[in-house]
């Protein structure tokens, strides 16, 4: 085994430093983060605004066509879209849509872009199904906790995109040592893709649940509040490493928290069962990246 290198402070000065000029979210972004946010918004209210971006309204219509979603008839209004969709998918689809496009620059990434997308996407999915099958669907959306799930690991996207080198180390040293990119991250640079959730959480006014989500992924049992939809998130993660998709081939996954299927209230075979149906949903996820992107 590799000597640990040392925390070089220096670099996560300058890391920290980096980080304060990242982009805000486009306008409309927030905007539609805090319409579908509000009890008083309408279909219509959100469909106004995602028609002012021509972009945004293709890819929502092609999505709500989309087999993905698999609905039967034709949808050809954005309002219909909103409507059939949900607002939570379509946090999920401008917010991943929009992260997508902000980090689609980069020419040399410390991280393959293509495994991270579906790496995250065959997480929203496991996510929204764990809702689905174990947790009442009045107490958590589905798709608020697709959402979350899809966006859980965007604190390594920063790290590629802001720190190319030092994450291009991070991500070599976790190879050759069989260890987690957590900790390979703390190790070398001292702050970990979680802790770059909470930076961006607050930098962009993210709702709570996202940063829960973003924050407590790994650890659930330091969540305060909100413990269903973090455990739900890091029981995805784990099912999205488990059919191989993470960042490279047999990549070290951060142990599963021994309470977290137990308070999912899932059971050995319940497992198996959204192993074997993730597996099935690899080609749709496909689309959905494609269209978002
Ligand atoms: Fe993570
Ligand atoms: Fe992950």
């Amino acid at each position: 085994m590799q000597q640990n290198p040392p925390v070089d402070n220096e670099r996560y000065r300058r890391f920290i430093e980096q980080i304060d000029n990242l982009p805000a979210l486009p306008a409309i972004v927030t905007r539609l983060i805090q319409v579908v946010n509000s009890p008083d918004t309408s279909a219509d209210d959100a469909a106004k605004l995602i028609q002012k971006d021509p972009a945004l309204t293709t890819k929502m219509l092609r999505l709500a066509n989309s087999a993905f979603y698999g609905i039967p008839r034709s949808i050809s209004s954005v309002s219909s879209a909103v409507v059939i969709l949900g607002f939570n998918t379509i946090r999920s689809l401008v917010l991943s849509a929009s992260v997508m496009k902000m980090f689609s620059t980069s020419r040399e990434p410390a991280i393959d872009k293509d495994c991270f997308w579906k790496h995250s996407i065959t997480c929203a999915i496991a996510a929204k199904s764990i809702v689905r099958q174990f947790i009442s669907v009045r107490m958590m959306d589905p798709e608020s906790a697709f959402c979350a799930g899809m966006l859980h690991d965007i604190g390594k996207l920063i790290f590629s995109e802001f720190a190319q080198e030092d994450y291009s180390e991070v991500c070599s040293f976790a190879r050759k040592n069989g260890k987690s990119l957590l900790e390979a991250e703390k190790e070398i640079l001292g702050i970990s893709h979680t802790d770059i959730g909470r930076i961006l959480a607050d930098k962009w006014a993210l709702p709570l649940d996202l940063e829960y989500a973003l924050v407590f992924h790994h650890e659930p049992m330091k969540a305060d509040s909100l413990i269903d939809l973090v455990t739900t998130v890091h029981v995805a993660n784990t099912l999205s490493h488990a059919i191989g998709m993470g960042l490279w081939e047999n990549e070290t996954v951060t142990p599963e928290w021994d309470e977290a299927r137990s308070i999912l209230r899932m059971g050995e075979s319940d497992y198996e069962h959204l192993l074997k149906s993730l597996t099935e949903s690899i080609d749709k996820s496909r689309e959905f990246i494609d269209i978002i992107k």
